[in-house]
């Protein structure tokens, strides 16, 4: 099928290249004119594992194309899938005109196409209820009726970025939400090589579609925050999370993801998606109380570790020095936007004390939001020095087994605040580190976590 992917950013450039793999021939748009260049020059413009070899493969074998003209792309296009940013506006509603704008220029070019073909424009950006009557009545303006010569389909994406190239080569779930049995058939076709292991293709009307992946996102940002709650209730009764979350975890019913306690969950989906949700139910007269608890608590969850940073260091951190290690909002990825790495270096900077960070990923991603505010070291060794403290930011697999012995030597105080339990407090306690993390005790070995033992057999294995 030839397929036109409208904006190339996370989304899109995952969607056109996996779809190109299954032997369509994609083009991909965007208005970054210096985004489309360096990418036909073969060049990647986000981190994601796994993506350069088939981005590489589809490039060579011409199936993959990269234009900044919408024209280029839609005319003779079968599918036109749209990955455009619907951010968070004013009022926590999702601001739709980047969809609704690009919308109406498809509009006038299905109108102006002499062939009469018919074309299925599908949502991919995660819109609010209701977008799909608003993007067919907006590609209406330009004299097209519906059903005739084009549909709009709600397809939303559940890719997990540092994972997407997998989730959407075999999706536990692809859902389709359209009325028009023709655009059900066109997208079938489409998502047919991606389940051949038997998972399903939900489909739906388009508004329980569009419901859905916001249903989804808010439900793993409950869930996160939940355990935020309890990990901060923890600190305070004496529990421990580790034992908590494997108590809990064991129960089918709660399964064990979505259970780790930190900083706070970030990235550009959830937060927003969780304010944008709000926003509808307020639109339709809706409370919808659990949301406002959640983005409350996740907002204080990004000082938990700064307090515990603050109240070491006596109640000052003017003249402090600090190495950070995790820029990214989550491992594998070198997205920023909404960090809680941010929010915690930002609050550190608040109280004036001065940041030299490390990222494998993240730090260009982080130079363009920070600037010069902080230092960016060559490596997580480099970070360390003349700093106070270590904070740890980002659950990156390179940060899990450090030298301890180097770490002490350079660091001026013995000290580590991990906003993401990597280490294991007996050792760093045994190591003679004051070592702070999330709803676990000072000194408690995590080898006799329930699962503890089996978790080091496993690490001895390698
Ligand atoms: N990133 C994720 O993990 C993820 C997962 C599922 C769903 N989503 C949703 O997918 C959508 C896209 O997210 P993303 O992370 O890929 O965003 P992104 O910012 O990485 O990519 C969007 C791209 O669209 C381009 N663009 C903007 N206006 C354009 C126009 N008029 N014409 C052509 N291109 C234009 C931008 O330059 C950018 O490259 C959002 O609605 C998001 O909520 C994201």
């Amino acid at each position: 099928m030839k397929l036109a992917i409208i904006g190339t950013g996370y989304v899109g450039l995952v969607t056109g290249t996996c779809f190109a793999e299954m032997g369509n021939q994609v083009t991909c748009v965007d208005i970054d004119a210096g985004k489309i260049e360096k990418l036909r020059r073969g060049k990647l413009t986000i981190f994601e594992p796994g993506l350069e070899l088939i981005f590489e493969r589809n490039l060579r074998e011409d199936r993959l194309h990269f234009t900044t003209q919408l024209a280029e792309a839609v005319t003779d296009s079968e599918v036109v899938f749209l990955a455009l940013p619907t951010p968070k506006g004013g009022d926590g509603s999702a601001d739709l005109s980047f969809v609704l704008g690009v919308a109406r220029e498809i509009g006038k070019l299905i109108a102006a196409e002499e062939n009469d073909a018919y074309k299925v424009i599908v949502n991919k950006s995660t819109v609010p209820v209701g977008t799909a009557d608003l993007v067919r009545s907006v590609i209406e303006e330009a004299g097209l009726a519906a059903g005739e010569r084009f549909d709009v389909v709600s397809n939303p994406e559940f890719l997990r970025e540092g994972l997407a190239v997998d989730d959407f080569l075999k999706p536990e779930r692809v859902v389709i939400g359209s009325s028009s049995s023709r655009a059900q058939a066109v997208m079938h076709n489409l998502y047919e090589p991606f389940v051949r292991n038997g998972n399903p293709i939900l489909n739906m009307d388009e508004r329980s579609s569009e419901l859905t992946k916001y249903a989804a996102n808010a439900f793993l940002a409950t869930k996160i925050t939940f355990m935020n709650e309890v990990a901060n209730l923890c600190e305070r009764v004496g529990a421990n999370v580790e034992f908590v979350r494997h108590g809990i975890g064991t129960d089918s019913r709660i399964g064990k993801q979505f259970l780790y306690a930190g900083i706070g969950y970030g990235g550009s989906c959830f937060p927003k998606d969780v304010h944008a949700l709000k926003r509808t139910a307020a639109t339709y007269d809706y409370e919808f109380p659990v949301l406002d608890a959640v983005i409350r608590v996740n907002d204080r969850q990004h000082d938990a570790l700064v307090s515990k940073v603050v109240s070491y260091f006596d109640g000052s951190l003017e003249n402090r020095h600090f190495a950070v290690w995790g820029l990214a909002f989550k491992a594998n990825t070198d997205d920023v936007r909404e960090s809680p790495a941010h929010a915690v270096i930002n609050a550190l900077l608040a109280q004036g004390a001065t940041i030299t960070a490390f990222d494998p990923e993240a730090i260009e991603t982080t130079r363009a939001v920070l600037g010069d505010t902080i230092a960016y070291a060559h490596d997580i060794y480099d970070a360390l020095k003349d700093a106070d403290a270590l904070i740890v930011c980002t659950e990156w697999n390179e940060f899990r087994q450090p030298d301890f012995t180097r770490l002490k030597a350079t660091l001026k105080q013995s000290a580590i605040f991990d906003g993401r339990n990597l280490f294991n407090p007996q050792t760093m306690a045994e190591s003679g580190f004051d070592y702070f993390s999330i709803g676990r005790p000072q000194q408690f070995d995590v080898t006799t976590a329930p699962d503890g033992t089996r978790k080091k057999a496993h690490a001895e294995r390698g």
